[in-house]
């Protein structure tokens, strides 16, 4: 059994979490992206996921006119399966119940299976589809959302420590 930590992400975990990108998408977000929204975007909350000191995954969102978007979770691939993302799409629940947002939205490859299966049991619903939407290979995004309870906020207290049996 090992300790996973759930913070906010700091400059200093930037080169780890390109590589995550990197590793997790076929068009990645680059550094300078992450950066930005770490640093520079007022909208924009990152958190990273932290096993024996090395970040494991990360996720994204942004906060506008209270809502908020979940646009990136991803977690390296030898750390998949292990409820990781699962654990960093509960603990961004909680930071947009803490931000005072009652809904969370997303968008989703359709070709996703693990994501939207992910989302799906961290209850999200399916609330449309948006025809074509990524333009390398005209797939269909699927949106998705879920209500966020006042009460998620005061589950737990700042950063969040979860023990997870690794594969
Ligand atoms: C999607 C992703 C973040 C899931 O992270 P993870 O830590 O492996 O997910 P978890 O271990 O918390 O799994 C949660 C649920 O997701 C689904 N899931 C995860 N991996 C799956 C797979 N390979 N096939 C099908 N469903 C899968 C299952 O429903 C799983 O629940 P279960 O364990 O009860 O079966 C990870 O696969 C990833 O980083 N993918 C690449 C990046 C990406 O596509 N991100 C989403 C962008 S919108």
């Amino acid at each position: 059994m090992k300790t996973l930590s759930i913070r906010p992400a700091k400059i200093y975990d930037v080169p780890a979490l390109a590589r995550i990108e990197r590793e997790s998408f076929a068009h990645p977000w680059s550094a300078e992206q992450i950066t930005r929204d770490i640093v520079a975007n007022d909208r924009a909350f990152v958190a990273v996921a932290v096993l024996d000191g090395e970040p494991v995954g990360y996720a994204d969102m942004w906060i506008v006119a209270g809502e908020a978007q979940l646009y990136n979770i991803a977690v390296a691939p030898e750390y998949r399966g292990a409820g990781i993302g699962s654990i960093l799409m509960k603990y961004m629940a909680k930071t947009a119940a803490r931000a005072g947002c009652r809904t969370m939205t997303l968008e989703v490859r359709r070709s996703n299976e693990p994501a939207i299966s992910m989302y799906r049991k961290g209850g999200f619903r399916d609330s449309g589809i948006r025809k074509g939407y990524y333009a390398d290979n005209k797939e269909d995004a699927v949106l998705m959302d879920r209500e966020i309870s006042p009460d998620e906020a005061i589950e737990g207290t700042g950063d969040l420590e979860v023990d997870i049996e690794t594969v």
